[in-house]
């Protein structure tokens, strides 16, 4: 067991039984490394990880804190299954049948789920709007709810969001599939995805009849310059749906110029943006780019998600259409299942409302860095055979061997040595593209998880 797990584990089960009882000032991590003849990085990884898991709370200027409502004998929130089955930050499921490591993108560490906030939050939105959580409500979302994303955004992404355009929708999903019909209605004929794209997507603009082109990625992101209007319509009627804060699945960032690129290219009446902001969240190397949305706000379409900074099986994510669109928008979502369930609506508000949301975020973000550090490492130190990139943010990475293919027989390999990795390829269009790349997600790992796995990868690559 290493030792910052050992001081983990310690400080975890004084607070479980209540020897370390709610509130207690937690010495500085300078003075309990000294007394612990530890290094200092150990104890900070310690007391990061108890935080993530809502064990401590840090209040600025003051120091760490055990979290109210985090102990005691007895507590739901220590003795619940679902959030420490494993006595580690190992998500239920991430370790699966006979012991294999799962390295599937996009998961959240759900064993730092906030349950006592997130009980708090909901609690208080029982009490605030009672049995009106029980009826029907409005298409576009609750009134409490839009006005605190627009207040987040504003905040954190520098955005000017008008609640009134904000439509809650069951995930980015559904957000892209009432995108798709809207677009259909008003005369787009062609949609311009990244290639490679999560494959979903792609599915869901065929199904709608919508002509599709693919335009390469790189490492700045998108690659402007092959986008071509053709015909004689310029623009007009066609869609770009992009990930510029984090390619899916490459990982790049899209570089400014292409950003300003796009928005000149579809300032166009009839030519529309999607942005696909899913994981901006997580930047490790400080504030993310300027959103498209705030480059042009007419002609962007503007998506978020709480699937990566919360939980994925709250279905909510949010679009803030342009002013032209948002009646379709309201109709489209009323059509498809008339809202989202008010009480998770209203208990999110609430959470983001008291703080909670902006706080486990920022915790979130130091464990994946953490993570993502510790992967980045391995590869440097132990893995010769292939270079882990992406840009310095989100649940992801990508990594490029060195020789060979990202192929059956790799893919086979790995299965036999107990890992899985994703062949970039799968979300590619043109099979050339991608072949000696695979994503690598790590969110929802624990950091042993993390180590075994790149263990037995190194294992597959060494054939
Ligand atoms: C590109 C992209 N956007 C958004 C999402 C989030 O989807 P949802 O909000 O439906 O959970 C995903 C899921 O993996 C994704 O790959």
């Amino acid at each position: 067991v290493s030792k910052w797990r050992e001081l983990y584990q310690e400080i975890r089960t004084g607070i479980a039984s209540g020897q370390i009882p709610a509130g207690t000032k937690l010495p500085s991590t300078r003075d309990l490394a000294d007394e612990r003849k530890l290094s200092r990085s150990t104890v900070i990884t310690a007391v990061d990880q108890l935080t993530a898991e809502g064990f401590l709370e840090s209040r600025p200027g003051s120091g760490t804190y055990v979290a109210l409502g985090a102990g005691g004998p007895g507590k739901l929130s220590f003795s619940s299954p679902r959030r420490f089955a494993s006595g580690g930050t190992t998500a239920p499921g991430a370790r699966q049948e006979g012991g294999l490591i799962d390295f599937r993108s996009g998961q959240p560490d759900l064993s730092c789920f906030p349950w006592s906030r997130w009980e708090k939050a909901e609690r208080q939105a029982r009490l605030k709007y009672g049995s009106d959580l029980l009826r029907y409500a409005k298409p576009e979302g609750l009134p409490g709810l839009r006005a605190a994303i627009a207040s987040y955004l504003g905040r954190v992404r520098g955005l000017s969001v008008d609640p009134e355009r904000l439509l809650v929708c069951n995930g980015t999903t559904q957000a892209i599939s009432l995108l798709a019909d809207i677009f259909a209605s008003v005369g787009v004929h062609t949609v311009w995805l990244e290639d490679p794209v999560t494959a979903d997507i792609v599915e869901i603009f065929r199904g709608r009849g919508l002509g599709i082109h693919r335009a390469p990625v790189d490492d700045q992101g998108l690659m402007t310059t092959e986008l071509e209007p053709g015909g004689a319509g310029g623009w007009a009627g066609h869609v770009c749906f992009v990930t510029p804060s984090h390619q899916f699945p490459t990982g790049a960032v899209l570089s400014l110029n292409r950003r300003v690129q796009l928005i000149e290219n579809f300032q166009t009446e009839g030519a529309w943006l999607i942005e696909d902001d899913y994981d901006s969240e997580f930047r490790f190397d400080g504030p993310p780019l300027a959103t498209l949305a705030s480059l042009d706000p007419s002609r962007v379409v503007y998506i978020g998600t709480f699937s990566k900074t919360l939980a994925p099986g709250l279905r909510t994510a949010y679009i803030h259409l342009p002013e032209s669109l948002v009646e379709r928008g309201r109709q489209g979502k009323w059509r498809n299942d008339l809202h989202n369930v008010p009480l998770i609506q209203a208990a999110l508000a609430e959470f983001l409302d008291r703080g909670y949301y902006d706080l486990h975020v920022r915790t979130m973000r130091k464990l994946y860095q953490r993570k993502r550090d510790l992967i980045r490492e391995t590869f440097r130190d132990h893995i010769p055979g292939a270079v882990f990139t992406g840009d310095s943010a989100g649940l992801h990475g990508r990594v490029i061997l060195g020789h060979g293919m990202v192929d059956q027989p790799f893919l086979d390999r790995c299965q036999k040595v107990g890992v899985r990795v994703y062949p970039v390829a799968a979300h590619a269009a043109e099979p050339s593209r991608g072949r000696q790349d695979f994503i690598l997600g790590y969110g929802h790992l624990s950091f042993e998880e993390i180590i075994e796995g790149l263990g037995r990868l190194r294992r597959a690559l060494e054939g």
